[in-house]
């Protein structure tokens, strides 16, 4: 087995004290990085005044990390900036959000050449190098300028947007170019591989080859559709848990008979919270029978406080959750639970397995594993009912949910209404069929595809499309 190398922004190392509170990536990288030997690199969320290169090494669970401190210019250009100003909303079709500064552009860069310097000496003849996200675009050009000819993949955690969304990214040409530096470039979607190869056949002139093979300028990069899952059955298992079966028992005895509808998103504008909040208040005002008898619990803890877009979908949320709960709460009913704050993963499975609908709305998503965890934590004798946006990521697998336009109050209000009526066999059948894809399609197996893209010499016959 060849040892492998993991680039991500966070890194995200098992915990040797909470193992059964890991995300499905961490699982499923540290498995392969304990098997292989390999190191996860990346920034380890700190400052330092100067950047020095510093690797500071850990082993957790038996997995090695590797992470460097970055300088407070850094991580306002690299991170806060290019990636989560410019990148994040322009790649989530929300172009008017994204800001286009010079500055922000070269802390990028700097911050990715500093990482191919850092991790160069640690890269080994035969090791296989997986890059992550947006972030770190530009990584592989960086190592192969200074001689790294290793099999080099990169995974898009996130949407690839529509090309002439792409284009109006001054320095589009540039990035895009230094994707050709991968051996294999992978996507969640069909949707989002489509529109990476309209970009390069009209603006690049790149050819097409079979199996989505992309060739420009002498290099050949194979694209791949590999859509990311969970630990399906261990999250069933940790709903079933002692921890979770505790909360689902408090959410039980605090809903009153109350039917649960529930939320958990990070608090990002590409998660459709306001037109979320706006459809429930519509089901709210056209549904006088369900008054006193549902509430809406919204779960979303806080992040990237620093930019300002985030500063403002936070302050409109909390006006809008007022308004709500204004209008419509009585001395005993609050029909929205808006909350601030993030839960561990076996708190959330049993939150999610005493809702009776889960509610997931984002108005453009990569993927969106709260969806999957979900389906995975219901009971099958009597499970919720997941309402879900056609624009995740995860729809296209996920066609038994009830699905909806994310932009539409209306279709939100309507898809609520049918998912708290819905008929025990209905609810049944669609939980079944979602529950054998999420265990299917899951974490390993997402794994499992991307690498065997990745060193095809291990599986010759990688079933991608
Ligand atoms: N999550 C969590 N605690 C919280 C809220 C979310 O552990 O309070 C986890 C959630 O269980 C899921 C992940 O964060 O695994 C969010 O992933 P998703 O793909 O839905 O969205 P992203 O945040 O990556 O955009
Ligand atoms: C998305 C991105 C990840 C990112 C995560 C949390 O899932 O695809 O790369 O790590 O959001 O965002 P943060 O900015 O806190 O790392």
């Amino acid at each position: 087995m060849k040892r492998l190398i993991v680039v991500s922004n966070r890194v995200q190392p098992p915990s040797e004290d909470e193992p059964g509170n890991q995300g499905g990536l961490t699982v499923a990288l540290s498995t392969v990085l304990r098997e292989s030997d390999g190191i996860w690199f990346g920034w380890s969320g700190g400052e330092t005044e100067s950047f020095t290169g510093h690797i500071n090494f850990q082993k957790s669970a038996g997995v090695t990390t590797a992470t460097v401190d970055l300088e407070p210019q850094d991580i306002h250009e690299y991170y806060d900036g290019f990636a989560n100003r410019t990148l994040w909303p322009l790649f989530h079709y929300r172009v008017s959000l994204a800001e286009f500064e010079r500055g922000f552009v070269d802390g990028y860069e700097r911050v990715n050449t500093r990482f191919a310097d850092t991790l160069l000496p640690l890269i080994a003849k035969d090791d296989l190098v997986w890059v992550h996200d947006y972030h770190l675009i530009p990584l592989g050009q960086r190592l192969r300028e200074r001689g790294v000819a290793n099999r080099i993949g990169f995974f898009l955690h996130i949407p690839w947007p529509p090309m002439r969304l792409m284009v109006s990214l001054p320095n589009h040409q540039e990035l895009v170019e230094s994707l050709f530096a991968y051996d294999v470039v992978g996507f969640h979607t069909h949707d989002w591989l489509e529109s990476f190869i309209d970009y390069v056949r009209a603006q690049m002139d790149a050819t097409i080859g079979e199996d989505n093979t992309v060739t420009w300028n002498g290099r050949t990069l194979r694209a791949v559709v590999c859509p990311i899952g969970i630990d399906a059955q261990e999250f069933a298992d940790t709903a079933n848990g002692p921890v979770a079966e505790a909360m689902r028992q408090r959410m039980e005895e605090s809903a009153g008979g109350r039917a649960m509808i529930v939320g958990v998103d990070r608090l990002d504008y590409s998660k459709g919270l306001q037109e979320r909040f706006i459809g429930y208040e519509r089901l709210l005002s056209q549904r006088e029978d369900l008054h006193e008898k549902v509430f809406l619990l919204q779960i979303a803890p806080p992040s990237r406080e620093s930019v300002q877009t985030y500063q403002e979908i936070r302050a409109s949320l909390d006006s809008l959750s007022g308004r709500i709960n204004g209008e419509f709460s009585s001395v005993e009913w609050v029909p929205l639970r808006y909350v601030n704050k993030g839960y561990p993963r076996d708190v959330l499975a049993g939150v999610y397995r005493a809702a009776k609908v889960g509610l997931v709305t984002p108005l453009r998503d990569g993927m969106n594993l709260v969806a999957k965890e979900f389906v995975a934590a219901q009971d099958p004798a009597d499970p919720g009912v997941l309402v879900l946006s056609n624009f995740a990521g995860a729809a296209a697998q996920m066609g038994q949910a009830v699905l909806v336009n994310p932009y539409s109050p209306e279709e939100i209000a309507d898809a609520l209404g049918q998912a708290l009526t819905m008929p025990l066999a209905e609810r049944q059948e669609r939980w079944r069929a979602l529950m054998d894809t999420v265990l299917e399609q899951d974490v390993m197996w997402w794994l499992g595809q991307f690498m065997a893209a990745l060193d095809p010499d291990e599986a010759p016959e990688p079933a991608l499309s």
